[in-house]
């Protein structure tokens, strides 16, 4: 079987397009209001780290607040998409680095902002990730975290992981937000704020952006069709698998 890397390499690799053309990643009110943090709090010498930045969204919406944004993703397929994206909106001061969260190839204290977007859940090493955008954070640097977030309710958590793995092989696991205070503070972050929204995702755009199979397809119907009321509630699981998660966007600085 691949490694879990190789697994994320194949499902990303090719659908780099399909992620740049993605409204669910191209809009959102958590874009606005990342645009809005990083306006009023970085300088605009800064410079920026996106980890997991895919095709490019967050760099893009941030890219006007920032003097540098370095985009960092294992994938070369998107980092391909981004660089040429990036050149079409004439945003040449975005680079591109080929690399996992867990391993951030930069000198201590390098960034004002690290951030991240959509991302994060596919991470095998969540918490010593966190470290390593701790420690190439310039002290007093900020992080911007947005994920979609885990469930605090088991029952309901559970049928979201279950769904978001079967859609997805590189799915790891959404962190609910009490698990993110925990996350964030050991990692070295102080002053934690938390934003949230309800995402709306339709399912037959969702599963064919991962190029999901034809039986996995069925298997997340019968999940949610089988799903205890409660869980139909909470997800908002209509008739055609469309269904409602919540992003959650964190901001924090990094401690000194
Ligand atoms: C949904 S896309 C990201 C979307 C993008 N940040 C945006 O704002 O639209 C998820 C990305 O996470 C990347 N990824 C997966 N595992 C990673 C890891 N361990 N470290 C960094 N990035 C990772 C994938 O290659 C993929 O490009």
């Amino acid at each position: 079987m691949p490694t879990h890397l190789q697994t994320n390499l194949d499902q990303y690799g090719s659908q780099a397009q399909a992620y740049l053309d993605s409204p669910v990643h191209a809009q959102g009110p958590d874009l606005a209001k990342a645009q809005a943090l990083v306006a009023q709090s970085i300088p605009a010498r800064g410079q920026a780290l996106d980890v997991g930045c895919g095709a490019g969204h967050l760099s893009f919406a941030l890219a006007p607040h920032l003097a540098r944004i370095v985009a960092l993703d294992p994938s070369p397929q998107m980092l391909a998409t981004v660089q040429q994206a990036a050149l079409a909106r004439g945003l040449r001061h975005i680079e591109t680095v080929p690399s996992s969260a867990e391993r951030l190839p930069f000198p201590d204290a390098t960034f004002d902002l690290v951030c991240s977007r959509y991302s994060a859940h596919h991470w095998t090493q969540l918490a010593p990730a966190l470290k390593e955008m701790r420690r190439v954070l310039k002290p007093g640097g900020r992080l911007l975290l947005i994920d979609v977030q885990g469930e605090e309710d088991a029952l309901v958590d559970s049928h979201l992981q279950a769904i978001e793995l079967l859609r997805d092989r590189s799915h790891v696991r959404n962190r609910a937000v009490s698990q993110w205070g925990t996350l964030l503070a050991d990692a070295g972050f102080i002053d934690i704020d938390h934003d949230s929204w309800p995402v709306h995702i339709d399912y037959s755009s969702w599963v064919a952006r991962m190029r999901t199979p034809a039986s996995r397809v069925a298997m997340i119907r019968e999940v949610q069709t089988d799903a205890p009321q409660e869980v139909q509630e909470a997800l908002a699981i209509e008739r055609d698998g469309s269904f409602t998660f919540t992003t959650g966007l964190f901001w924090a600085r990094a401690d000194v």
